[in-house]
């Protein structure tokens, strides 16, 4: 390789505001792909790191009293489904570095605790996972690594039954029905069409244990630049300017 001529290796510029603030991970992907596996592998190989997980699913709106009475007609998988302005509040508070309190969703009762949120506090980086987390174009804004889990559809619906059934309070009938009226007809007008925007597509999920360490040394490398810009922070790295 050689450095393109008259320009030295790295370009030096001067921005002390943005190399504090963390780095940002969008995860997404279909039902039950394995989106919060993935991450739990990476957070757990970030184990130097203040990492934390901010769920989208958090920020499911409440059911009105006439919404729960009419629980089947509902489309949990349509974007209006989501407190997107809370999802760009939280995540924005934690990129200016300070805390946050999430709200704790239950799937069983549809609602959000009246009065229980998990504080999050500031960190190094945050990853925000979610079947719609690309969906909206502020949202992606925030990211400064995109990653779509693309795990087959057989698959997914296989371990989204089992899931629901055991720890959802759900019978199969009606998880079987609501796949097929709201779940896949969403992930095919929402979920997929956002895969164009992933800067990396991780096959087969969490069993993919190669991809997820190519994720984790690549945080690495923009953690270390992060790190030599709170030692110099008039001066960071931008860009390598290398070519092969
Ligand atoms: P998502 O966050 O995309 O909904 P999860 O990671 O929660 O997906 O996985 C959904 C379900 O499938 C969970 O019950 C999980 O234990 C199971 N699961 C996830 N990945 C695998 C895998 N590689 N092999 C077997 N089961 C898995
Ligand atoms: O964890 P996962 O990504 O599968 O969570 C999203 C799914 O949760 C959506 O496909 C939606 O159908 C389902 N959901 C539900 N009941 C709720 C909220 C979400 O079945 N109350």
């Amino acid at each position: 390789s050689h450095f393109r001529s008259g320009v030295p290796p790295f370009s030096l510029i001067s921005d002390p505001a943005a190399p504090n603030q963390p780095f940002v991970i969008g995860v997404t992907g279909g039902t039950a792909s394995g989106k919060t596996t993935v991450c739990d592998m990476i957070i757990q190989q970030l184990h130097d790191h203040r990492i934390v997980l901010v769920n989208q699913d958090s920020f499911y709106r409440g059911l009105t009293s006439e919404e729960l009475a009419h629980v089947q007609e509902y489309n949990f998988d349509h974007p209006d489904a989501f407190d997107t302005e809370q999802l760009l509040h939280c995540i924005d508070t934690l990129k200016s570095g300070q805390p946050y309190q999430v709200p704790i969703y239950d799937f069983k009762t549809h609602q959000r605790k009246a009065d229980a949120f998990r504080q999050v506090n500031a960190c190094d980086v945050i990853i925000l996972e979610g079947i719609l987390v690309f969906h909206d174009s502020r949202v992606r804004d925030l990211m400064n690594m995109k990653i779509f889990v693309d795990t087959d559809a057989d698959v997914r619906l296989a371990r989204r039954i089992r899931r629901d059934t055991v720890e959802r309070g759900r019978d199969v009938d009606s998880v079987l029905e609501q796949y097929a009226k709201f779940v896949k007809p969403a992930f095919d007008d929402f979920v997929l069409p956002s895969k164009k925007y992933a800067d990396v597509i991780i096959p087969r999920g969490g069993d993919n244990h190669v991809a997820v360490d190519l994720i984790v040394q690549h945080i690495h490398t923009k953690l270390g630049q992060h790190d030599l810009c709170k030692i110099y922070p008039n001066v960071f790295v931008i860009e390598s300017t290398f070519q092969i």
